[in-house]
């Protein structure tokens, strides 16, 4: 495990290029090894996660290469992967795992997935309920509720399935499956979860419809190569948009952020807040919609963050519980239960590592209300949780004293560069 004692910054400068969006490479990899012919993707994350992707479709035959931030894929087709011989290793990756199930629901093959020590604890029922559901044979531990996971899949046929939870993983796996099932398969949100698959598979000549809330697919023969541009990752991008708003002497630009609608919701709350971030023209690299952005440093005042916002920014509640510390006022987070069942239970560890830096925070059963004021300095642990070491890293950076975070090594899930990049702003 790996210590790292960060100072508060004097300043903040700088223009930072984040890593490519974690979610757009595992599933740039992923569909290009299924698809009919060669793809190369540029600005791939080379962090953690990502490689679990890759090594698991390597054991199931996929033929890639990795040259920095370059993958080229040669697809196997959609029914190409083979029988894998031994377990597969989704390290910690949510993603990996439950769209990989997708996946293999439509291979008549065995297949097992695992994962690491936190992965082998999130919720896998919210897949295998659905996929069973398709036809699909799935079992795991606790019911088939906890990986190891089986997979024996084959002869699917499509449903009609109304999500409990909002969820990307989720949703994704039953449209992947849908690829093999006889007939249409329609998943219904509750609320707007990242749509990167859906957009990747109608680049691919998949037949995808949105139609309000509801998304559908029919069975495909072959997919199209996808040769693309990674954009850059918003959720990266985050710690920094929070450090620039919330340092009293900062100025950062981030160049080529995705801004997908269904990811900004940080963005929104943050503005709600009082964050002076202005976006630059928007392009479209790799199907997405990106922007630069600049942040300055800003008077941020409390606000409620609720319902579809916070399905909008999920994976950034700790970075938000950071701008919220140093707010006016109380900042709430509602409708936030699944934070519970991310890389750590988010709502209990934001909480105790906020409270350990002297920062008041009430822990709620879907989320925590933050009072603002200054952030101190003391010894925090990362629980192995990328977005919580650099959560933590940004409280020391606009805080007052020295902040100890063990477990540091955990940003390379997401954010290998991460330290560096940190560096580079305080010089
Ligand atoms: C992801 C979906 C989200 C998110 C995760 C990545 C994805 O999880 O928290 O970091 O790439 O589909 P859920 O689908 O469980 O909400």
């Amino acid at each position: 495990m790996t210590t790292r004692t960060i100072s508060p910054a004097r300043r903040l400068r700088g223009t930072i290029s984040v890593p490519g969006d974690k979610s757009v490479s595992h599933r740039a990899a992923m569909l290009n090894a299924l698809a009919s012919g060669e793809a190369a993707v540029h600005n791939f994350l080379p962090g953690d996660d990502c490689m679990s992707t890759l090594a698991v479709l390597r054991q199931l035959g996929a033929d890639w290469s990795l040259d920095g931030a370059t993958l080229r894929v040669r697809g196997a087709g959609l029914r190409g992967l083979r029988e894998a011989d031994g377990v597969l290793d989704c390290g910690n990756s949510g993603t990996t795992m439950r769209l990989m199930c997708g996946v293999l629901a439509g291979y008549d093959v065995h297949s097992v997935l695992t994962g690491d020590a936190s992965l082998r604890t999130r919720p896998m029922a919210r897949v295998a309920e659905p996929l069973r559901q398709m036809g699909a044979r799935i079992d795991g531990r606790d019911g088939g509720r906890l990986a190891p996971v089986s997979v024996r899949g084959g002869a699917l046929r499509g449903i009609r399935y109304a999500m409990p939870v909002a969820s990307a993983q989720v949703k994704s796996a039953v449209l992947l499956a849908g690829l093999y099932a006889e007939g249409e398969t329609i998943v219904e949100e509750p609320a707007p979860a990242r749509d990167h698959t859906e957009r990747m598979l109608a680049a691919m000549g998949a037949h995808v419809r949105r139609e309000g809330a509801a998304v559908s697919i029919r069975p495909a023969a072959a997919l199209s190569p996808l040769s693309m541009r990674v954009p850059n990752d918003i959720s990266a991008a985050a710690f920094w948009i929070v450090a620039g708003l919330a340092h009293p002497d900062a100025e950062i630009t981030l160049t080529g952020v995705g801004i997908n609608p269904t990811r900004t919701g940080l963005i929104d709350a943050l503005r709600a807040m009082g964050g002076d971030i202005s976006t630059g023209e928007e392009r479209t690299v790799g199907g997405e919609p990106v922007a630069d952005i600049v942040v300055r440093s800003s008077r941020l005042e409390g606000v409620v963050v609720a319902g579809d916002t916070v399905a909008r920014m999920i994976d950034e509640a700790p970075a938000l519980a950071v701008a919220a510390a140093r707010a006016a006022g109380t900042t709430e987070v509602r409708d936030a239960g699944e934070l519970r069942v991310k890389e750590s239970d988010r709502i209990a560890t934001t909480a105790s590592q906020l409270q350990a830096l002297g920062v008041r925070v009430e822990e709620r059963d879907n989320g925590m209300a933050i009072e603002g004021g200054a952030i101190g300095g003391g010894a925090v642990r990362s629980f192995g949780d990328h977005r919580l070491a650099m959560a933590l890293a940004v409280a020391a950076l606009c805080g007052t004293g020295d902040v100890r975070i063990d477990g540091a090594e955990a940003v390379s899930v997401s954010y290998p560069a991460f330290w560096d990049d940190l560096e580079r702003l305080r010089a």
